[in-house]
């Protein structure tokens, strides 16, 4: 397959940019930044990077020509960094805007199929969640109207490897506060981990090796999956307080908490995603449990802590 990755330099895109690769598919990343996760790759033929922007009119018809496949993971994400730190505008610009032009760039150039990622339906009110929530609509749109066939994944929270932090220190233009990377990151500073509200909200965590498993399903398949919106979960989901226990129990170590008032954009909650299409339709079920998970994500963090200056 010939595949244009958006947001392909970040931490899911850059996973499975390595899948692809290790595949022999040849990949087109569109990212604001290169990674070190993907400039790896750059003596690879089957690789091209693209420094810019899903709004660069510039840049989008030249790329989106003659791809068998279209994943578009750029997107603008954070509960609360969607309201405290990015501009609501730009968020909307580019995860509404920039997903119905991708979708355009499909439509005009005949991409059989645009695989996208997608977040669990909340009632929370912050940029990112209703975002990505219109995007699943625009997608159906788009399927139903204009014969563009798209397939969405849902996830809960995502994990593992490269995930990145608030304030890490390796030139991405965007870093959120994500749970998993804040306890391990805190916690290797000798600083107690914030804790929003009383830490019994839950959600379903997916190893990122899974979810790379269920795009490269979805990018093969010989189904038409056209508007479906697939739930990538297991039907378990796991409080705050239970991925602390947990991660003490994989890491041996003491995690210092901090209870404090629940961060905005959010209300608790416990999602949980129901796993029939992804059996049903991807003939997959997921193989990483949380420890399993875990224990292949703390090392990471660890080396990190020794590599970055600024730490
Ligand atoms: N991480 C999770 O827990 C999670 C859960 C559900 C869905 N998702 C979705 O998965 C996708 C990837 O998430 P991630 O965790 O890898 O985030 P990430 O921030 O690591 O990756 C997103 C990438 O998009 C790029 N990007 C942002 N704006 C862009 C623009 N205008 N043009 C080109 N590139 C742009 C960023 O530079 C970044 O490299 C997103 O669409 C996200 O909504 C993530």
């Amino acid at each position: 397959m010939n595949v244009l990755v958006t947001g392909g330099a970040g931490f899911v895109g850059s996973h499975l940019v390595d899948r692809l690769l290790e595949e022999n598919h040849q990949v087109t990343v569109l990212d604001l930044w290169e990674s070190q996760d993907i400039v790896c790759h750059n003596n690879n033929p089957l690789y091209h990077f693209v420094k810019g922007s899903i709004l660069d009119d510039n840049i989008l018809p030249s790329i989106a020509k003659d791809k068998d496949r279209i994943v578009h993971m750029a997107a603008i994400l954070g509960i609360s960094e969607s309201i405290t730190t990015y501009d609501v505008e730009q968020v909307a610009l580019v995860n509404i805007v920039g997903t119905i032009r991708i979708l355009k760039a499909a439509r005009k150039f005949s991409v059989p199929r645009v695989v996208f990622p997608t977040s669990p339906d909340v009632t929370w009110l912050n940029p990112y969640s209703i975002t990505k929530q219109t995007t699943e609509k625009f997608s159906q749109l788009f399927n139903k109207e204009y014969d563009v066939e798209t397939i969405a994944l849902k996830f809960g929270k995502i994990y593992g490897p490269r995930e990145r932090w608030l304030n890490a220190t390796m030139g991405s233009p965007f870093n959120y506060q994500f749970l998993i990377p804040t306890i391990l990151i805190e916690t290797l500073r000798g600083n107690p981990v914030k804790i929003f509200g009383d830490g019994n909200q839950k959600s379903e965590y997916i190893f990122v090796y899974d979810v790379v498993e269920s795009f490269v399903r979805a990018l093969k398949t010989e189904k038409n999956l056209g508007g479906e919106i697939i739930h990538v979960g297991r039907n378990k989901n796991y409080s705050v307080n239970d991925i602390i226990e947990t991660l003490e129990r994989c890491w041996d170590r003491k995690i210092e908490k901090e209870y404090v008032k629940m961060r905005s954009g959010e209300t608790p909650t416990e999602i949980v995603l129901d796993n029939k299409k992804l059996k049903d339709l991807l003939d997959y079920e997921l193989k990483w449990d949380l420890t399993k998970g875990l224990k292949e994500t703390i090392p990471y963090y660890e080396q990190a802590f020794k590599s970055f200056d600024n730490f």
